[in-house]
């Protein structure tokens, strides 16, 4: 059968097919078969994603037809998400380095970097971001990029997602101004630490839901994904300590995802913005370093109750 796949298009569509019909989760990066079998046949051939059209008609060695469908195989069999076996996540119009060290980039906030978060920051300028649960680094080096000369800092619990940070940080040549720091939250920081703007795209996913997630997610580090049984463990921490790392004009904004109910229901007194994105609301939220301060008390003692 696979001796009537000659071109590089027929790869295309086959694997199209092939993944369409396997029962997978698309939810990682493209959100579609068509998309991960190009980006997949493209990679196991060595192909840059702009080649020409003509190229698709070309046709294929034996051996180079079959490193392809080794590769969808893999897709298929093992459940790995597309961009893991690629390596490489594009995230705010920028290439990242992607492994199982760290979840694949793929939060909404990409737009908001690109938008130079406005509304929500005016046009001062920015002195100093922290990016909170940073994974491979993807969040507060695309601000950094995205904003020449701005000081950025990371911070990660996990050893493994800052070493492939480091590459990251590396890839994009931002070592001179963006600092990876190891530990829980604000934690590491250094004393005295203030920032402009707070980003975080922590885990968020119910213990509940984690069980029931598709087999591609296993693949990724489960300290990324679950945070307790409402899914709010980890951002309930970060929005009590934010004010104390946050200039007085400060700006957070927190992914949390479909544990926004959770949070809503908990604290509906805080007067957190939900965010519009291109394709509608997504979890995160924002609020001012002003607005989020008299609410600290109500934060510890949910936190306290809850042991964090
Ligand atoms: C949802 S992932 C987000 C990664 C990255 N920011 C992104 O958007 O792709 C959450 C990250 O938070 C980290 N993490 C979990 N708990 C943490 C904590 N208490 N302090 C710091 N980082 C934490 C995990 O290791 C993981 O890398």
């Amino acid at each position: 059968m696979s001796d009537s796949l000659h071109t590089i298009i027929d790869l295309i569509r086959y694997g199209a097919s092939r993944l369409a019909g396997a029962g997978l989760s698309f939810g990682h990066h493209s959100d579609n078969a068509l998309d991960e079998a190009r980006e997949l046949v493209l990679h196991a051939l060595g192909l840059p994603h702009d080649y020409p059209a003509a190229i698709g008609a070309a046709r294929l060695l034996p051996e180079e037809r079959q490193a392809v469908l080794d590769l969808l195989e893999r897709r298929i069999r093992e459940r790995i998400p597309a961009v893991y076996l690629t390596g490489l996540a594009m995230f705010a119009e920028l290439a990242f380095k992607s492994d199982a060290r760290a979840l694949v980039p793929r939060s909404p906030i990409a737009e908001l970097i690109l938008a130079r978060f406005a509304p929500w920051l005016d046009d001062r300028p920015l002195t100093r971001a922290l990016d909170l649960c940073t994974g491979s680094g993807c969040i507060g080096i695309a601000i950094a990029v995205h904003n020449p000369g701005l000081p950025v800092d990371l911070v990660d619990l996990s050893p493994e997602a800052l070493t492939l940070a480091a590459e990251n940080i590396a890839l994009h040549k931002v070592g001179d101004r963006v600092r990876a720091y190891r530990g829980d939250l604000f934690a590491p920081l250094p004393a005295g630490a203030r920032y402009d703007l707070i980003v975080s795209n922590p885990p968020y996913i119910t213990t509940a839901e984690y069980e029931a997630l598709p087999a591609e997610y296993a693949h990724e580090p489960r300290l990324g994904l679950e945070a307790g049984a409402d899914g709010l463990d980890v951002a309930l921490k970060l929005l009590r300590d934010a004010p104390d790392y946050l200039n007085p004009s400060g700006l957070l904004v927190v992914e949390v995802g479909e544990a926004e109910r959770a949070l809503t229901a908990l604290l509906p007194e805080l007067p957190l913005i939900w965010l519009d994105f291109s394709v509608g609301q997504m979890g995160i939220c924002a609020i001012t370093a002003a607005d989020l301060a008299p609410h600290r008390p109500r934060l510890a003692e949910i936190c306290a109750a809850r042991g964090l």
